[in-house]
């Protein structure tokens, strides 16, 4: 172990900054970071422990245990829960005798859950040693437990259902597309190349300005305008990076995973388009770590883009040097918040940064960076490629061009739609065969939920903005247990830790809805949650914590009745004035104003 775990950290050039990837390898050659492995991975990079077991402790998939041989990693998002989760996690315990969070005495199986992988079309999912498994039932879950006391590889397990194999044969999963409508910018024709070649024969101030002008705004949920971000970053002097975001871990969400498995080219030339733009020479696309599947493809993709000219030194003949790597994730929510994703990158804790300064200014390893999101860059390279006033022409005036949608849950045809913004929720409904609709879930659980009376509401940046994931829920769901109760965990588990009310509130939050879910709580804990809910929004340092009360606040809002039907209106007495504390407890926390959320 000593001589390998040596040599991973070689191959990394003793770079600390390289830490994620050297655990990464870590955990995959030996199915654990062991204690012994920290102690070595510090010292060959001549920095402490304490530093190593940090980063390591971050992550959802570094463990300091052994996982089975097959570790099973279980999505336990609502979609996954909605489809037919319990099931699948009863015959897997029922199959290896042991528990979630446990191994099998033979260390053949461990299982363990995870929050959503994106593949919220295709639920229950689960990863297997980074393979994905998805519409499992106890059928499949019999035959997957018995080849693997076989000792059959994975990969060669999946093939076996014969009926959602991948067509690329570098994607080693049986992940449908389930592209149900391609539109004109992402999902539409694209000529490799053609676009980039174009943009190199333009200054970059006047790709800036082609950019700026089809009013695109980035489509990772913040709908910051993608042009100004480029220009504020072409301003800076020095060394500059082009980062793209694929952490897409917001539950419900699939549609980067689609566009990194259709449209890996057109995201490449993207970010080179930018890179070219800004004056970058290199980019990097953060990927999560439940997409690994895609790294053979990814690479080979690349590769193939280098042979081209398109990616690597001259390209295309212009005198442009520029290339491009992938960083993964280990499993954390928050490394979608860009200052997180940067951290990450950086071999660090994912704790959001404190802004000013913004990437534009200081961002991968202290160096201006711009930071977009996967289908931010594809829109892009259609944008060089048809011109602004094509872009503009589409949507509405506030939200110009496409939109990409994941779409699940209760619905006949759940997946990608490539829509141009504006449509209304009655609509998309109607697009994706969704009847007897109890609520809408818009942009995921830190979005809306929006009740049937507001089904007229417009999908766009100025009234329904979304990252893209649109849950249908149906009328037989609980939407206090099976939806709010899910969404809340969720949260819980994801937080940093940084910010003590995103840390302890959402935790109370959470046992306060359980305490509604089980008929114990009292009309007073309905105002409390949404006094509790203000001081998380108002004293969090990023995002997370800004949004992570919204299934709450937005299912009160909208859905009142269900709450008051669960709790007793039962008088409730005392001296403490919740107003009062909710508006000191504003005052004393300077709240630094956030991007994501302007
Ligand atoms: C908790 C949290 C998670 C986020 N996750 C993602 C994500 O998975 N993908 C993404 O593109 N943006 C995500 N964002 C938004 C990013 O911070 C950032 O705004 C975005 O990557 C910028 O790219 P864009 O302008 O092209 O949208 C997240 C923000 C927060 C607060
Ligand atoms: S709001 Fe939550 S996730 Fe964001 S920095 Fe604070 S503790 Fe971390």
């Amino acid at each position: 172990m000593r001589e390998k775990v040596i040599s991973i950290v070689q191959s990394y050039g003793k770079n600390s900054g390289r830490l994620m990837d050297i655990l990464l390898s870590v955990q995959s050659e030996f199915g654990c970071v062991s204690e012994e492995a920290v102690s070595l991975i510090a010292s060959e990079l001549g920095i402490s422990e304490v530093d190593v077991n940090q980063t390591k402790t971050f992550y959802h998939f570094f463990t300091t245990n052994r996982v089975g041989k097959y570790a099973i990693y279980m999505n336990n998002s609502v979609v996954s829960e909605m489809m037919g989760m319990a099931e699948v996690v009863d015959e897997l315990e029922k199959q290896t005798g042991v528990k979630f969070g446990q191994t099998t005495p033979d260390g053949l199986v461990s299982l363990h859950f995870t929050a959503c992988i994106g593949m919220s079309d295709q639920e229950p999912a689960a990863l297997i040693n980074s393979v994905v498994f998805t519409q499992l039932n106890r059928d499949k879950v019999r035959k997957l437990i018995s080849d693997m006391r076989e000792g059959k590889p994975v990969e060669s397990m999946f093939s076996e259902y014969g009926d959602g194999v991948n067509a690329n044969p570098l994607v080693k999963s049986m992940v449908k597309n389930n592209i149900r409508k391609a539109g004109p910018v992402t999902l539409g024709e694209y000529a490799v190349g053609t676009s980039l070649g174009k943009a190199l024969g333009m200054d970059p101030n006047a790709v800036i300005d082609e950019v700026k002008n089809s009013g695109l705004r980035g489509r990772g949920g913040a709908g910051f305008p993608t042009g100004l971000k480029w220009m504020f970053c072409s301003k800076e002097a020095g060394e500059k990076y082009v980062m793209c975001n694929a952490d897409e871990g917001e539950p419900g969400t699939f549609k980067d995973r689609v566009l990194l498995t259709e449209r890996a080219n057109m995201l490449f030339e993207g970010m080179t388009i930018a890179g070219w733009a800004i004056g970058a020479k290199e980019g990097v696309l953060y990927l999560r770590f439940e997409y690994k599947y895609l790294k053979a493809y990814l690479e080979s993709v690349l590769a193939d883009m280098r042979t081209k000219n398109l990616l690597g030194n001259n390209i295309l003949g212009k005198g442009f040097n520029y290339d491009i790597r992938i960083q993964f994730g280990a499993g954390a929510y928050v490394c979608g918040e860009e200052s997180a994703l940067i951290e990450s990158s950086e071999g660090k804790r994912g704790e959001p940064r404190n802004r000013p300064p913004f990437p534009v200014q200081k961002g991968y390893n202290a160096k201006p960076t711009v930071i977009n999101n996967v289908e931010t860059f594809c829109s892009v390279v259609k944008i060089v490629e048809q011109g602004s006033a094509w872009y503009k022409a589409m949507g509405t005036e506030e939200s110009a061009g496409t939109k990409l949608l994941s779409i699940s849950g209760d619905c006949e045809k759940p997946g990608v739609y490539e829509i141009a913004w504006g449509m209304t929720l009655n609509e998309m409904l109607a697009m994706v065969g969704a009847t007897d609709v109890q609520a809408v879930q818009v942009a995921g659980p830190s979005g809306s939920c929006i009740p049937p009376s507001q089904f007229g509401r417009k999908i766009a940046i100025e009234d329904l903005a979304t990252g893209g994931s649109m849950i249908v829920i149906g009328k037989k769901r609980d939407l206090l247990k099976d939806v709010v109760m899910n969404f809340m965990r969720f949260f819980e588990d994801e937080s940093c830790g940084s910010c003590v009310t995103c840390r302890s509130f959402n935790m109370i939050l959470t046992k306060q809805i359980e305490k509604v879910v089980a008929g114990t709580a009292i009309r007073t804990d309905i105002d409390n949650m949404k006094a509790w809910s203000q001081i998380i929004r108002k004293t969090s340092r990023c995002g997370l914590g800004q949004t992570s009360s919204n299934p709450i606040t937005t299912t009160i809002e909208n859905f009142r009745e269900l709450y008051e039907a669960r709790t007793k209106d039962v008088a409730y007495q005392s001296d403490f004035d919740m107003n009062k504390a909710v508006a000191d407890s504003c005052k004393v926390v300077g709240r630094v104003p956030n991007v994501h959320h302007e």
